[in-house]
């Protein structure tokens, strides 16, 4: 009997997506009515699962994009972007939630993070979802990775 809950990977992925949007509009309402607990907790989840999803991207996604559509340029830019995202959540995971310069990290990880899913959404999953590569079987590869790693972070 098929799982209802598998998702093709594009779909776990815009999902993923979705979810990052929101957990950032959330932090803009909490900062702006200067919850500094609150605020600090979406922060910490929004970067927990950010660094689970570039994971599964780089290590399951991006490999058979790679195969699949054998679009270098586009794949090793997204490796790039995602080496930024790292670079500041590793930052944010240093400061204090009342250190000035965390609402500007936490602002501009969002607006880079717009700028990846962008390219993601517009350009590579269109190209993907064009190649022959099984969406669903890489779903279910990407499902089981993200339940394991989310275990591991506690989540
Ligand atoms: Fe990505
Ligand atoms: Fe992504």
């Amino acid at each position: 009997m098929p799982n209802v809950m598998t998702q093709d990977a594009v779909s776990l992925l815009k999902a993923d997506h979705r979810e990052a949007e929101d957990l950032f509009k959330k932090y803009e309402t909490a900062k702006d009515a200067g919850k500094t607990a609150e605020k600090h907790e979406i922060a910490r989840k929004v970067c927990a699962a950010l660094l689970i999803h570039m994971e599964i991207e780089e290590n399951i996604f991006y490999p058979a994009a790679r195969g699949a559509t054998g679009d270098d340029d586009k794949l090793n830019e997204a490796e790039v972007e995602h080496s930024g995202a790292k670079e500041l959540i590793m930052q944010l995971g240093d400061l204090k939630p009342e250190d000035p310069m965390f609402d500007a990290k936490v602002k501009v990880l969002s607006e880079q993070i717009e700028h990846h899913v962008d390219e993601e959404e517009n350009e590579l999953f269109p190209e993907v979802e064009d190649s022959d590569l099984d969406l669903d079987d890489l779903g279910e590869q990407m499902a089981d990775a993200k339940a394991a790693l989310q275990e591991q972070h506690g989540m």
